[in-house]
């Protein structure tokens, strides 16, 4: 039986456009599920919009419609970018729907009817930017919110309680035994330290506005966003009704994995599982919280010039510069920054010039020495050969390793390693010499078989992060279906082949000037 993995992104609220901030999120899990399928996993993944809120309710006031319109909307136009981007999601959840509103009403009832949630009253300052609560020594300068510097509303009402306190200790311990619950490293120190602080129990409901799940027991009380926001992981898959068939097969399955920014990192990592331990539901995930985009001059925001979106550059730029750029730039551990200038040079050095190229040159020469026909070849004829033997099978070994830790930025690094490597290849064998001699043919067919077999295997690696440069790959090299699969990973299982007669190349070269300016107007444009 193949193994399980289920993977999810927040789920994002309905307050505007997606910019490639959240939109890192949704690519990284995406090529992370493709790695996962790639290697034979049945995988699910799920992604969806948190719907509920103030927010929501004073937005859709101030436009003249109902939330339930402006979520709608929302949706439909976040649906539409994923499917730009290529996005293969198996669910998409919103928690305006019936299957997962009856979900929470559930889990609200019986973490009531436990005394895990009891009725108390609420003093805090609010703030309706971040759906968080503060209290007053958080807050910066007295009165604006720390995460994002927005002013807070001081809130006073009666109001349900998450008993945190109590399962403070088994939270600890559980973080402890577990050394890859939380990652990265850092993230899991943040979580620990803030725990020792003392867990204060967490208003969970609210009576201020009515766009929420209603409490059944006491419907004057919505259900605090959060704790609607973070049962759509398993009321996605069932949990609790008639049919929990995903629930049992995906979240008691073999990996469950949630990604999240750095800003979410304590919803996800201390209310969430404290939520399923009172639940007596099995704490089955791993949580990966990254970094951020930001801008050279600090945040993103949606003030002008300092907030990217998606659609233009794809439009312009093709899909995989962007999946490309945004897996590339932001390290496991820290914040990555979008300049313009980075971006075409991702593109004119990494895509065209490195990848692009390798692949021009190889069918290029294939073409011209053996009229596309190129046999399998099994012999060192060079001491680079072994070289480059031994890069590739060093580049396979560590993708794995770095992708099953969600590294994808350490993974695409390895792999323009090999990429020059290969280049270099090239250059030390100097095919255009042999190619004059009539005895060195079959020195040279080896030149170009071993360049095809790098590349191929290339072409395998880049299968969840490049979505089409791979297929056009393959395509060019005419490398059957069976030899494109994980399983063929391995130098010199390719056989004989005839590469296409006209290679189109993979990425164009791009004007700098032109386009570093072009993408300066996107950001300094009214819809920006
Ligand atoms: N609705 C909550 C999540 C609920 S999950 C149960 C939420 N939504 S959000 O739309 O504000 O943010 C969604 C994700 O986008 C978060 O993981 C957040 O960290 C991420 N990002 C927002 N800005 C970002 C960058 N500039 N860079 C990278 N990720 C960013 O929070």
């Amino acid at each position: 039986m193949k193994k399980t993995f289920y993977i999810t992104t927040p789920i994002y609220y309905s307050s505007g456009k997606l910019h490639i901030g959240n939109s890192y999120t949704t690519v990284l899990c995406d090529t992370i599920n493709r790695y996962k399928a790639l290697r034979g996993y049945d995988t699910r993944y799920l992604t969806g919009m948190d719907e509920h809120g103030q927010k929501v309710e004073t937005v859709a006031m101030e436009q003249n419609i109902t939330p339930q319109e402006l979520v709608d909307y929302l949706a439909s136009n976040t649906k539409g970018l994923w499917e730009l981007l290529d996005i293969k999601y198996d669910d998409f959840i919103r928690t305006t729907e019936k299957r997962h509103k009856k979900v929470v009403k559930k889990i609200f009832e019986q973490l009531l009817e436990q005394d895990d949630v009891y009725l108390g009253e609420y003093e805090g300052y609010y703030c309706m930017s971040c759906e968080a609560f503060f209290t007053e020594t958080q807050l910066n300068d007295g009165h604006t919110c720390p995460d994002c510097g927005k002013k807070t509303k001081l809130v006073k009402e009666e109001s349900y309680f998450l008993r945190l306190s109590k399962y403070e200790d088994r939270l600890l311990k559980y973080i402890e035994g577990n050394p890859n619950f939380i990652t990265p490293e850092s993230r899991k120190n943040e979580v620990v330290a803030f725990i020792k602080q003392g867990l204060r129990d967490l208003s969970v409901s609210r009576t201020s506005f009515d766009w929420g799940v209603k409490v059944v027991s006491n419907p004057a009380h919505v259900v605090y966003v959060w704790i609607d926001a973070l049962s759509n992981y398993i009321s996605a898959l069932g949990y609790n009704t008639d049919d929990d068939s995903l629930y049992q097969k995906y979240w008691n399955g073999d990996e469950v994995v949630h990604v999240v920014g750095k800003d979410i990192l304590r919803f996800h990592a201390i209310y969430w599982p404290i939520m399923l331990m009172a639940l007596d539901v099995p704490l089955n995930f791993n949580l990966y919280a990254h970094g951020w985009y930001m801008m050279k001059d600090g945040k993103m925001s949606k003030s002008k010039g300092k907030v990217v979106y998606p659609a233009p550059l794809v439009k312009k730029y093709g899909l995989d510069s962007l999946r490309y750029f945004l897996l590339k730039e932001l390290p496991y551990s820290g914040d990555g920054i979008f300049t313009p200038e980075d971006y075409i040079a991702r593109i004119n050095f990494d895509l065209a010039n490195d990848f692009g190229n390798l692949l021009n040159r190889t069918i290029s020469m294939a073409n011209k020495y053996f009229d596309g026909n190129v046999k399998k070849s099994t012999k060192d004829y060079f001491e680079f050969d072994k070289q480059l033997v031994n890069l590739v099978n060093e580049t396979i070994t560590k993708y794995k390793e770095d992708m099953d830790q969600l590294k994808v930025s350490s993974a695409i690094l390895n792999i323009w390693k090999l990429i020059s490597r290969t280049n270099k290849y090239i250059d030390e064998t100097c095919p255009w010499v042999l190619a004059k001699d009539e005895t060195k043919q079959e020195e040279l067919n080896s030149i170009l078989y071993n360049l095809i077999e790098s590349l191929r295997l290339i072409g395998i690696l880049l299968t969840p992060i490049l979505i089409d440069a791979s297929k056009e790959l393959f395509n060019q090299l005419n490398i059957p279906s069976n030899l494109q699969s994980w399983d063929s990973l391995d130098f010199g299982q390719l056989d004989k082949l005839v590469v296409t007669k006209k290679p189109v190349p993979l990425f164009p070269r791009l004007d700098k000037k032109i386009e570093e300016e072009y993408i300066q107007n996107l950001l300094n444009t009214e819809s920006n």
